[in-house]
This record gives structure tokens, sequence and C-alpha cells, in this order.
């Protein structure tokens, strides 16, 4: 949903053609979260200038822009910051004049990149508009650049040069909605702001030298910035100035009040914080990397400090200050510089084609991930650190929510009746846009659990903030270590499945899953009834990463299945019961996005209420036909389907004898997956179903990890 990327070099000497190479290197890395255009911005050749290059299409296509208009590459900056976007279209058709960055006026004296959507930018476009802005693109990006040169021009008018960081203030005041936003301009050569409110952002930092982090004790400095000097009217609100504060207050206060916290970690109790100097004090080479995911800064460095909402962090002089842009009572006051696990070649294709295969592919190792450290075989005991303290609270829940959006939320569906069964709390579980719409009451005693691979995800945030309000035990169940969920959330298990870049969810499906079913097992680890089936799960999972790599195996066949029988198709059903309908809806859902084919997912039970109608010779059906205590009742709703000349493909466990049967007398084919316990068993039946939409794709020449139309992490509502 838009990926942005910002590079800014301090005493490191690199030439433009780097830069440029660094840019277009970090898109890259972000070209799964929006492929319909791309852009960046440098500085120009004249001072004051700045070359802005623009594509439509992926970053390939950027690259080739560039090199045709032939920038000077040899150029050195000693110190230079360049800001750079992938798109994922939301207000403009992907055209070029959409393309970010978007620039203030035909000079680009003020250039942004945006990931987010501004929801009063059309009050904001009239009002620049009347003041003579012309408006080039349909964005609502636009206006946050035009905004910014009005608010500059406005403010020098009346004798008030503002620091980037105050203009930024200003500017934020008058926005609403959501952004990473990254800034750079002609008036504040090589300095960057990157803030974020409901977007993610991060920063890496890259230094030769030893760093050594320290805040600067200034007086919290009154805020005026909201209430404005100059006011301009647009509709209640003003376009507002707020009090100059010049940097020497920093420098000054600095020497005075230096005071040491732990080494990496930001205090931001006074607003604002300083870092970067080498141990000895001296200025220090240093290159910052600020980007919507750390997949395209880990290739330079592993240090990052991820921005928190309202943060604005002001980049200039090898040094990194991070503002708050609004007051708030009981903010986290600490940014720490964390240390990212993930290493580069997690985030590479490899051997596969597609990052899609190579997901399906890692299963087995990622499941593995999922459970490693956490549960003790011999005792069958499941210990979820980042769950334990809290599991006292949750089992005294009055209800259990659980909350996400598309594969996060068939990854609930699949586990909810095990978390039913286990704990005795009712449970249900809630696509999170329709638990908002609905505006769902939430009290106090309820336990909220939002799942989700990106942590980032618009309406599951949505949906957390709204359960936060109302006083409610949030859970995450999240991937990305450092995202919004994740830090938002008052306690949680990381699925650990590893980098997901794939658009279409797979590996962080089955590592959801178990992650769910280990917080189940932990919540009923006090309960003497529960011992036989909880020592049943526990010895069920350990098989697990060992039956996905069986039934990896299959490919082969179902590769043949999509080339000869499924690739032509219009539409596809899929029959699922009890814990096998969560796998129908997400095989459906791997169909529909990486081939286009329409593909539904239905409970068997349901096919006589209507669906049986659709059903003929000619409607691939495909059946989960596995054991387990609704078989008789599956073996029935199949045999409606044969009975209408449907000729199912059934998913069922190794030499099961009613299907090696039935097969001798009504045309159905069987793919054999091996058993495993019934909760168990949606972790294996699904496999064959992502490889099954992965080989549709190909098969229809589809770009598999850019399906159209979509994106991997949704920011947006
Ligand atoms: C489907 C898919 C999406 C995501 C959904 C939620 O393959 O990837 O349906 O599952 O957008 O995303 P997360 O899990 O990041 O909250």
């Amino acid at each position: 949903m838009c990926g942005i990327f910002g590079y800014c070099n301090y005493l490191v000497e690199r030439s433009r053609g780097d830069i440029i190479d660094t840019l277009v290197d970090g898109l890259q890395r972000l070209e799964y979260r929006g492929y319909d255009s791309t852009g960046i911005a440098i500085d120009g050749d004249e001072a004051d200038s700045t070359f802005i290059y623009k594509q439509i299409g992926k970053v390939s296509a950027l690259k080739e822009e560039i090199a045709k208009q032939k920038p000077n590459r040899d150029v050195t900056f000693v110190s230079h910051c360049g800001i750079a976007h992938t798109r994922w279209a939301t207000h403009g058709r992907p055209e070029k004049r959409n393309c970010h960055p978007q620039r203030s006026d035909p000079e680009g004296q003020f250039v942004v990149v945006h990931n987010g959507i501004i929801t009063n930018f059309r009050e904001l476009k009239t009002l620049l508009a009347n003041k003579g802005y012309k408006f080039e693109s349909d964005t609502d990006t636009e206006c946050i650049a035009k905004l910014y040169l009005h608010l500059y021009n406005t403010n020098l008018q009346n004798g008030h040069d503002l620091d980037f960081h105050e203009l930024t203030k200003l500017v934020l005041l008058e926005l609403e909605g959501s952004y990473g936003l990254l800034c750079k301009s002609c008036h504040y050569p090589n300095e960057v702001i990157a803030t974020r409110k409901g977007s993610p952002l991060l920063i890496g930092v890259k230094s030769e030298k030893k760093l050594k982090v320290d805040f600067v004790d200034v007086e919290f400095p009154e805020d005026n910035a909201g209430q404005p000097e100059i006011p301009l009217k647009s509709n209640n609100k003003s376009f507002g100035l707020g009090p100059r504060k010049a940097r020497e207050f920093e420098a000054g206060s600095q020497n005075a009040n230096l005071l040491p916290i732990a080494p990496n970690e930001f205090n931001l109790r006074h607003s604002q914080s300083r870092a970067f100097l080498s141990e000895d004090g001296s200025p220090t080479p240093v290159e910052f990397f600020v980007s919507s995911d750390a997949a395209s800064v880990v290739k330079h460095t592993k240090k990052v400090l991820f921005l928190e909402d309202d943060d604005l962090a002001h980049i200039y002089d090898g040094e990194l200050h991070i503002h708050r842009s609004r007051r708030e009572v009981g903010a986290s006051m600490t940014r720490s510089i964390q240390t990212l696990e993930m290493e580069l070649a997690q985030i590479m294709k490899g051997p596969y084609d597609h990052f899609m295969q190579k997901e399906i592919y890692e299963q087995p190792e990622s499941t593995f991930n999922t459970m490693r450290g956490r549960i003790d075989y011999d005792n069958n005991k499941v210990i979820l650190g980042g769950l334990k303290a809290w599991l006292p609270v949750v089992r005294r829940a009055r209800r259990l929510i659980m909350i996400a959006c598309g594969t996060s939320y068939h990854s609930c569906l699949a586990t909810r009746a095990i978390f039913e069964e286990l704990s005795d709390i009712p449970v249900s579980v809630e696509l999170a846009s329709d638990f908002l719409d609905r505006k769902c009451p939430v009290f106090r005693d309820d336990v909220c659990v939002f799942v989700s691979q990106s942590g980032e995800t618009a309406d599951t945030i949505l949906a957390l903030n709204y359960c936060l309000e109302r006083g409610a035990l949030t859970v995450g169940i999240v991937n990305s270590v450092g995202s919004s969920i994740s830090r938002v959330t008052h306690c949680g298990v990381h699925i650990n499945a590893g980098p997901e870049i794939g658009v279409a969810s797979t590996k962080a499906y089955t590592s959801q899953y178990i992650a769910l079913v280990m917080f189940a097992l932990s919540l009923s680890d006090d309960r003497v009834s529960k011992i036989d089936r909880r020592i049943e799960i526990i010895q069920g999972l350990k098989l697990i990463p060992g039956q996905i790599k069986q039934v990896l195996k299959l490919e082969p066949r179902i590769k043949k299945i999509c080339s000869t029988e499924l690739k032509d198709q219009k539409s596809l059903l899929l029959l699922g019961r009890g814990y096998q309908f969560a796998a129908a809806l997400e095989g459906a859902l791997k169909i529909k996005e990486i081939s286009y084919m329409h593909s539904e997912g239905v409970l068997a039970g349901e096919l006589k209420h209507g669906v049986l109608a659709l059903v003929d010779e000619n409607l691939p059906i495909i059946a989960f036909g596995t054991r387990d205590s609704l078989f008789p009742k599956v073996v029935s709703s199949i045999e409606q389907v044969t009975a209408r000349k449907g000729h199912p493909i059934i998913i069922c466990n190794e030499n099961d004898e009613v299907w090696a049967e039935k097969s001798k007398s009504i045309d159905l084919q069987t793919l054999e997956v091996p058993q495993t316990v019934d909760c168990l068993q949606g972790l294996i039946n699904i496999v064959p179903l992502q490889l099954m939409s992965y080989w549709l794709a190909v098969e229809k020449g589809i770009d598999v990890d850019f399906p159209r139309n979509l994106a991997k992490s949704v920011t947006v509502e």
C-alpha cells in the first residue's frame, strides 16, 4: 500500500549514481507494497534545484526512465538527501502526473512522498487553489507539498524563518487522515523530514564508528503551534505559525544539560532528542535509511528505530532528532534502536521463481520456527513468553473476540473451535472493517485478539484502537516485529514466520494458525479435564513441519491438474465443513487473488440451501474430505455433488478406503495428504490449495508476486 524510502548521508562521500541506485534498490524491496508507479527526488545540478524522476509501472521501468534522462552520475556529495516512492493508487489513476514525489511548484521547492490518505485534501486543495496554487495531479498528496510552500512563504513574509520540523508541525496541523511522509526541500538542503500517523516508518542508521546515543535535556518547548499567530482560514481551522526555536537553543542547552541515558535509547521526555555522536564526541560519518519496511534497510544496516504515530523525525548534519507533532498524555517517551534479526537471504528469492513459491516451500521451516523454544514436547507444555503473565486475565474474560482481515481472518476462523473447546470461553471472530462498521459493543472484561501478518493493516489497527478505548485487554498475533499492532497491543505472540513478501499470504497463515493453537493450549494448561486432548494436539504439532514437507511433494500432480483441467475454467467451488470451512475460504481467496479465477469457499452443509444449483458436469469442485467427526456428513455432501454429475477433486487422507471405494463407481479424483489431529488438519489441507493457486496463476501467465490491484500491506481503510 505504497512504499516510501529515503536516504541521507553525512560525511560519507557518495556519487549521485550511488544515491540513485540506493533509492531504486530500496524501492525494489518495497515493490510488493504497491507497483503501479514509482519515482524519486534528488538534488539537481544547480544549487537549490531538484531532479524528480517518475514512471508508470514497476521499479524496472523507473530505472529505464532515469537512464534515458542521463543525470550526471559522477557528481559526489558528502551530504545529501533523496526520497523515493512506489505507489498503490488511491487517489488518481496510475499516470505520470499522479506518481510521487509530488511537488509544491514547478521548481520543486518542496517535494513529498506519502503513504496513506489525506481525508480533507479536497478542502485543502480548494483553499490552496484559491490562493493561486496550480494543481497538477489528482492525488491527495500534492496538497501536502503545496501546503509546505504556502506556510513557508507566509511565515517568511512575516519575518519567521522556521526550522524544517517547525514548518512540518504547522503542515501536520492541517492534515486529517493517515500518513507516512517524507519531505525534502531546497530551502533546507541535505535535510529530510520523516513523520507518520497510521502508516509505518522506520529509520536505519549506519556508521563505521561506534555511536553513542544521548538525549538533550531541554525544557519541553511551549507548543504554540496549535495557537497560530497568523490565522488563514480553511473551514474552521487555520494555517498556523509556530514560535521560532533557533537551533542554537538546542546547542546551548545541550552543553548545559547533556545527560547520558542507556545507549540505544531515545528519551522523548522533553519532546526532542539528539543522537549520533561518536564516543569521542566528534562529528560522525553516518547514513540514514528511512523506509516503510525493514526489508529495504537490512541490506545496509540492522540498526533501526521504529517511529511511532505523531513522531516527527528531522534528519540533518548527521543527526536524528525526534519531535512529537502532538502532545499526548501517557505517550511512550522512549524510542529504542533495535537490531533486526532479519537476514538479507530471507528477503531474496533464492532458487525460486517467485516469492510466493519460496514462501510456500518455506513452511516446513516457518511452522517449526513458530513453535521453536515454545513447546516442550516431553512434558507437553506450551510457554508463550509474551502472553504468560496475562493468561490469568485472559482466563477470566467474559468473551474472546478475534479480529483480523483477509487471510489472517481465516486463521482465526480455523482455530475458533479449538479455542472454545480448550478454554470454555465464548469466541467470536470478526472482520475488522465489519466490526467497526457495526460499532460492536466491547467491554473491559473482553479480550480482543488481533491477528495480522504485517501488523500495519489499517482496518485492524482502527479496530484495535477502538477496543483499547473501551478498556479491553488486547493481544497481538503478528509476524512483523516492531509493527504498529505488535507495539500497541498489551501483549502477544510473534509468529516468527520470517519476512513474507509475496502478496498472497501463505506461510503467515500456517504460522498464525499454529500460534493461535498454542495460545489456546496455554489457556487450558490449568485444566485437568483437557490433559488428553492437549497431549494429542501438542504431539500433533510436533509432526506438522514434516507433514507439510510431504504434502509439497504433490506439486507435480497439482501442476498437471492446473494445466490440463483447471486453467481455462471460469469458476471453482471449494467445499469444507467444520475445521475445513476455513481452508475452503482461504483456498478460494488464494485462487481469486493470484489467478483471477472466480472461486468460492462453501460450507458443505449449506450446499443444499442454494449453491447446489451451480453444480453440473462442468463446474470444477474441490472438496476437503479428510477424516474427523464430521466425515460422514462431508461424504454425504460430496454425494450430493456427484449425483448432479459433478466430478470433484477430493483432498483426503492417505489410503482412505472410503474414497478408494467410491472412486471405483464415481468420477472423482483424490489428492492424498497425511492425517493429523482434527484441529490441525487445516494446516496440511491448505498447502495443496496454495500450490494450486500458484500454478493456476503461472499457467495463466500472471505475475504471481504482483497480482493486479492488490498490495501486500493494506494501510488504508
Ligand atoms: C491474502 C492477503 C490479505 C491479508 C490481509 C490482512 O493473501 O494477504 O488478505 O491477509 O490484507 O493483512 P495482514 O495479515 O497483514 O493484517
